[in-house]
């Protein structure tokens, strides 16, 4: 999955827009888009959906995304939405591979009331919300077979950190947030699952939008999350890889399986060793899986 796109779950004409929006993934949001006099309707309203949409014969994936443990909200929000059966949760102001744990154990309630399968609604946490969650991003190994990715968020963690901004005049995030991504990066490699990029919140700047979509492509994000389905094409495009880059890495495959033993080769003067074959090979399988799931 590349994009996955946020609708904010009290909007019924969003909801509806957002199913042939074109994203690979909706996140129909209970948090920080609705209002806390809000809640209640918002999670009627994302039900009803929810409902509905999971039968469509041709759906995104559908996440929910709940608000975070420290809420006292959370309980309420699955109470509604787990009956509804969505993909996954997100789960925002997540501190490490305890919280997965703490999320993964109220989903098992209420998959067991509602009659559904064991570990059958999955879950995304947003990893770098809060100061405490940074010192724990090597935590998430292990903690639940419901995880299915990392996510990280500067928004948050720029409001807990005092900082009066996250972002230089460029629009790219400053240190503590490039350590906040990094982070996501290295959890989401030690927990062996895939990494998604936050969202960016100037949505009519296609331009430093495509250059972050590329940049987190380049560094091992496989997906980045959207605000507007203006954002869904660049995201879809960029971290779709190109014909030359699956050709390149077919080439360095193919290198080694035509040398067996051999642990470094060299393709048109550049030197290729076991580092850039598993790369390749990770390109080659991502395509391979993608293709499968359109
Ligand atoms: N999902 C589905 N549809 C969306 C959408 C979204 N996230 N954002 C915008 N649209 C729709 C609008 O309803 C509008 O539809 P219309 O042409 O039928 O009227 C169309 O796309 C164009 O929208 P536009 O006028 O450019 O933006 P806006 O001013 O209506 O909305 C936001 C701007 C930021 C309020 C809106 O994009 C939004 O709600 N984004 C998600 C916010 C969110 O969930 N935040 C929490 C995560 S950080
Ligand atoms: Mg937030």
């Amino acid at each position: 999955m590349r994009s996955f796109l946020f609708v904010p779950a009290d909007s019924a004409k969003k909801l509806d827009k957002a199913m042939t929006s074109g994203a690979d993934a909706l996140i129909v949001d209970l948090e920080d888009s609705i209002a806390l006099d809000g809640k209640a309707r918002a999670r009627q309203s994302a039900a009803a959906f929810l409902r509905e949409a999971m039968a469509a014969p041709r759906r995104p994936y559908l996440l929910v995304r709940v608000n975070g443990l420290q809420t006292g909200l959370t309980d309420a929000d699955l109470d509604t939405v787990a009956p509804a059966k969505p993909d996954a949760i997100m789960l925002p102001k997540a501190e490490g591979g305890a919280a997965v744990t703490h999320a993964d154990a109220k989903l098992a309630v209420r998959e067991a009331l509602n009659g559904l399968p064991d570990g059958a609604i999955k879950i995304l946490p947003i990893a770098t919300e809060t100061g405490s969650a940074l010192f724990l991003m090597g935590t998430f190994a292990g903690a639940s077979t419901r995880l299915i990715g990392l996510t990280w968020g500067a928004e948050d963690l720029s409001a807990e950190l005092g900082a009066r901004a996250n972002r230089d005049a460029q629009n790219r995030f400053l240190d503590p947030y490039r350590l906040a991504r990094a982070l996501c990066l290295a959890g989401a490699a030690a927990a062996q699952v895939p990494a998604i990029d936050t969202v960016y919140v100037d949505f009519r700047d296609d331009k430093g939008f495509r250059r972050e979509c590329e940049e987190a492509c380049r560094d091992g994000f496989v997906g980045k999350m959207a605000i507007h389905p203006a954002q869904l094409p660049i995201i879809n495009e960029v971290f779709t890889p190109s014909a030359e880059a699956l050709a390149r890495a077919q080439e360095i495959v193919d290198a080694f399986t035509q040398n067996p033993g051999a642990g470094v080769v060299a393709i048109g003067g550049a030197m290729y060793d076991r580092p850039h074959l598993a790369r390749a090979e990770r390109l080659l399988a991502g395509a391979k899986a993608s293709t499968r799931s359109n």
